[in-house]
């Protein structure tokens, strides 16, 4: 670059190696006159850094609470900005990768404490009760140890158990309990309605051996098999919460064998058989899923790349009902009170 670069400040960090697309140009033939080009360079030179990711205040609800939370809140601490964006249908939450990420990678389906977080601050207040029946290597126990809350957390594989702890020594997160073993046995030694919130996050149901080892590969026998263990399971949910909290569950659409299974609809129903309430869905957009080129070029296979995170309630109260029949429903939609 000469010094031709006019007004360019600190023009000498400015330098070409390769001239040659320049002479494409079809107005000039000098890249060091070449004034949409030095203005192109501008911008690139003026560009902010990015900044490193601020894990106190973008954790979910963990920075300094400095308001009074409405008396009428019953439910968490948050203020009304923060209830009505959890309130979104949809989030695509940047996650930073810290807190064990590094150990807990590992983990196939390891989630990010900043989801369950999210979570854990809306249907929970601090010193809560939080349980997690699959809880692989603790991001539900990780993000409740850091928002003040209790929690338990049950799993089979001694090895997501192990490091667990192994992150909340290695980054000094105040550990919760978790026990190895089957939940749907363990869930019976939990005390009947002194849960606050559950969270369930489900092994694949096309992969018995994580669930039921020895069970039948066939997809049929899989679905039903797995539906009538995920209904022991959340039966048992059921027993532990207290009445009008909450229970989260975790489901992902699958492919398999050349079919899209859609079985958010199964947790739906068999949840609902427990005895809970629908009522809402999340879609989590993970945007740290990696694409693959499944059907690539002649095959439609989707990239799932998202959970439906379906919210249940142990009971209606007729007293809710009310309540959110005293809120003016938007025009067109009066007919879902
Ligand atoms: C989707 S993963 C949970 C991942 C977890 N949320 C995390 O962030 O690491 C499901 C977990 O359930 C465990 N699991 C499967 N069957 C179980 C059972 N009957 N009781 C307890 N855990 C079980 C699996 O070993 C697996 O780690």
């Amino acid at each position: 670059m000469t010094q031709d670069a006019g007004d360019i400040e600190n023009f000498e960090t400015v330098s070409f190696h390769c001239r040659s697309p320049i002479h494409l140009c079809p107005t000039c033939s000098h890249a060091e006159k070449c004034q949409d080009l030095l203005n192109i360079l501008r911008i690139f030179k003026l560009k902010e850094k990015e900044k490193p990711f601020d894990f106190m205040t973008n954790f979910p609800f963990l920075e300094q609470r400095t308001f009074k939370v409405d008396s009428r809140n019953k439910m968490n601490e948050l203020s009304s900005a923060e209830w009505l964006q959890f309130s979104r249908t949809v989030f695509s939450p940047k996650l930073p990768k810290m807190l064990g990420h590094e150990l807990r990678r590992a983990h196939p389906e390891c989630k990010s404490p900043h989801v369950m977080g999210q979570l854990i601050s809306f249907f929970t207040k601090r010193d809560d009760l939080v349980i997690d029946p699959f809880a692989g290597t603790g991001a539900t126990l990780i993000a409740a140890a850091l928002l003040g809350r209790d929690a338990v957390g049950f799993e089979t594989s001694p090895r997501w158990v192990d490091l667990y702890y192994q992150a909340c020594k290695q980054h000094t997160i105040p550990r919760r309990k978790m026990v190895e073993g089957d939940c749907s046995v363990l869930l019976h030694n939990v005390s009947k309605e002194s849960v606050d919130f559950a969270i369930i996050d489900p092994p694949n149901p096309m992969n018995p051996s994580e669930w039921a080892p020895g069970a039948e590969s066939s997809p049929g026998v899989n679905l039903d098999s797995f539906f009538d263990f995920m209904l022991r399971v959340m039966n048992q949910c059921y027993r532990t919460l207290k009445d009008q909290k909450y229970m989260a569950v975790f489901s992902r659409n699958l492919y398999y064998k050349g079919r899209y299974i859609y079985i958010t609809p199964f947790y739906a129903s068999v949840a609902s058989e427990a005895g809970f309430t629908l009522k809402g869905e999340k879609i989590w957009e993970n945007l740290g899923e990696k694409l693959r080129p499944y059907g690539y070029p002649h095959t439609y296979i989707p990239n799932i790349v998202h959970y439906s995170i379906l919210i249940f309630r142990k009971t209606e109260s007729a007293e809710e009902v009310v309540e959110e029949k005293k809120i003016k429903a938007p025009r067109g939609e009066a007919d879902k009170s």
